[in-house]
């Protein structure tokens, strides 16, 4: 295990964090961002190692948390439950106790979120959420670092979350909650989210709108997900009728303020969710949102194993 911070600390939800540690996160990200446009070294990991373990499939996840923990010179171990012993039934906390003792640092992106903790309890180095079924921490913080860059501060602004209520909708209500923001939620019925399985105190930070066009009035950011997960493949067709009227189109981003950003955290699915022509339009900064998965995530790496810089 390297130096560091003398307490273990994880990120398995968004609420791990202060707000205080959120600006620190922020203000670092866009430090080791312009580095990165300069070519600029940041080699702040250096011989350490970083397992990431994927249950569920990726693109972004794998290459943002991969090419970031080489930019900052460490290196990686990529395990899924395929080619690992995970897939054969090796108790997870049998597998915490062995991996944790051979790298400085674990991302996991699996089914509930109890099997991340139990990962995390048996862990001797910090553990990364990059997403269960309940949340996707790294997603947001990438996403409220994207408004930031474009738009400033979010505190105050107001977030349209338009379809499933899902591990995204989750971790949008813990941010507000946490960094002083609204969410404006429309879900289709039978698909919405649940106060307590988004673990936050009180329902101050969201609003509930049966239609998606009034959830979007007014609204700072419109952002909104595959209408349906990974794991939840059996129920494809059942909600392909069900989000129907939940497609983010030209008319529903008109109710949001002229300067609304639209953010989708990808992959989308072009005519489900999301118009082509609001993805690929002018509103839209889902690359940027996309890239800025890695700025951010070699900010959090360096801030679990370092602390504050
Ligand atoms: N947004 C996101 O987490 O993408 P991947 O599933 O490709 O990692
Ligand atoms: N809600 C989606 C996000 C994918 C990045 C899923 O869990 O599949």
């Amino acid at each position: 295990m390297s130096k560091g911070p003398k307490t273990l600390r994880h990120y398995l939800q968004f609420s791990d964090f202060s707000a205080e540690e959120y600006g620190y996160l922020f203000e670092r990200a866009a430090l080791i961002k312009r580095k990165f446009k300069a070519y600029e070294k940041h080699h702040s990991l250096v011989d350490r190692t970083l397992a990431m373990i994927f249950e569920k499939a990726s693109t972004r996840t794998r290459v943002s948390f991969e090419a970031g923990m080489y930019q900052l010179g460490g290196s990686v171990v990529h395990l899924t439950t395929g080619d690992s012993q995970l897939g054969r039934a090796e108790p997870i906390e049998d597998s915490a106790k062995v991996i944790s003792r051979m790298v400085d640092l674990v991302m996991i992106r699996t089914y509930e979120q109890t099997k991340i903790e139990r990962f995390a309890t048996h862990s001797r180095v910090p553990v990364i959420n990059g997403l269960t079924n309940e949340f996707h921490p790294c997603q947001i913080l990438a996403d409220i670092f994207t408004y930031i860059e474009h738009r400033g501060d979010i505190r105050g602004k107001t977030v349209a979350w338009v379809g499933d209520g899902n591990n995204m909708a989750n971790t949008w209500l813990q941010a507000a909650e946490l960094l002083g923001f609204t969410v404006h939620v429309s879900t289709p019925r039978g698909y919405e989210v649940d106060q307590d399985v988004a673990g936050i105190r009180s329902s101050e930070s969201y609003k509930i709108f049966s239609d998606p066009h009034e959830a979007c009035a007014g609204a700072d950011l419109v952002t909104t997900d595959v209408w349906t997960s990974m794991g939840f493949e059996a129920e494809n067709e059942a909600r392909k009728k069900a989000f129907a009227d939940w497609c983010v189109d030209a008319p529903m981003m008109a109710m949001a303020k002229p300067d609304a950003l639209f953010m989708h955290c990808l992959p989308a699915h072009r005519g489900e969710e999301v118009e082509a022509e609001v993805i690929d339009g002018p509103q839209s900064v889902v690359w940027d949102e996309a890239e800025n998965r890695m700025h951010v995530q070699k900010a959090l790496m360096e801030y679990l194993l370092l602390g504050k810089l």
